[in-house]
């Protein structure tokens, strides 16, 4: 049976570099990136088989970067958001954030979480986006949500605690690096891993669709025998 990719996750990188081999500012890369998430969702949402795509937006580690850049991308999320909601309704798209939202403004985690409500009766595609997300800090905040004595804590308590609670198919990299800064390290421990050197702002569905192809010829074994 070829494998299914029932969960793909993506660390879309390479914004910056896109803008910048065209003299522009990195922030016109984000902005370009916004529109291939439009695409890529659309793709996922077509796709019977994937029934979730959680995608890489802003890191525990991205608010190292000048506010400048910082303060553009909340405002591009706000943006995107609000205008994207008749997006995830019309593709019955379900929108879900993980990561630690509540360094956010107010006003910015207020649109996170109406366009979850909104669209939380939507039974296809289950897009998350990882919002200041770290698997660090993911595990951390799952560890101490956890009511029991540790020496009684399972694996199962620990997965049901995570913010992303399905284990990853299929983990891709755009942007020609080969690591994963910090992203979804637990329920990517049987993922394959598929790295590009296309930037995120170039990155098709076209592509995706290869790398899926790829991905269902591949044997995997999770530590047994074929
Ligand atoms: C990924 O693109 C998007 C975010 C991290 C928000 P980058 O902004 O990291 O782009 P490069 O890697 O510098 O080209
Ligand atoms: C990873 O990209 C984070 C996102 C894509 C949101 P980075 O550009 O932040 O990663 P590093 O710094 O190259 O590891
Ligand atoms: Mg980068």
């Amino acid at each position: 049976m070829p494998n299914k990719a029932n969960h793909i996750a993506i660390i879309m990188d390479g914004n910056g570099r896109w803008a910048q081999n065209r003299g522009r500012q990195r922030i016109a890369g984000h902005e370009r990136g916004a529109e291939v998430v439009r695409d890529i969702t659309t793709f996922c949402s077509d796709h019977k088989e994937v029934k979730q795509l959680t995608l890489y937006a802003f890191s525990t580690e991205n608010s190292k970067r000048p506010a400048l850049e910082v303060d553009f991308l909340m405002k591009l999320l706000g943006k995107y958001l609000k205008r994207e909601l008749p997006f995830y309704l019309n593709n019955n798209v379900k929108f879900k954030a993980i990561g630690d939202i509540s360094k956010f403004s107010k006003k910015l985690q207020k649109i996170i979480v109406t366009t979850e409500q909104e669209t939380k009766s939507c039974t296809g595609l289950t897009q998350s986006l990882a919002l200041n997300y770290g698997s660090r800090n993911e595990l951390m905040r799952a560890v101490n949500r956890i009511d029991k004595p540790c020496s009684e804590v399972k694996e199962a308590d620990i997965a049901a605690a995570l913010d992303c609670k399905k284990d990853v198919d299929l983990l891709i990299r755009t942007g020609g690096d080969h690591r994963l800064s910090n992203y979804l390290l637990w329920q990517a421990a049987y993922a394959e891993l598929f790295f590009t050197d296309t930037l995120w702002p170039d990155f098709t569905s076209g592509e995706l669709e290869s790398i899926i192809s790829d991905f269902k010829t591949i044997e995997r074994r999770f530590g047994g025998v074929k």
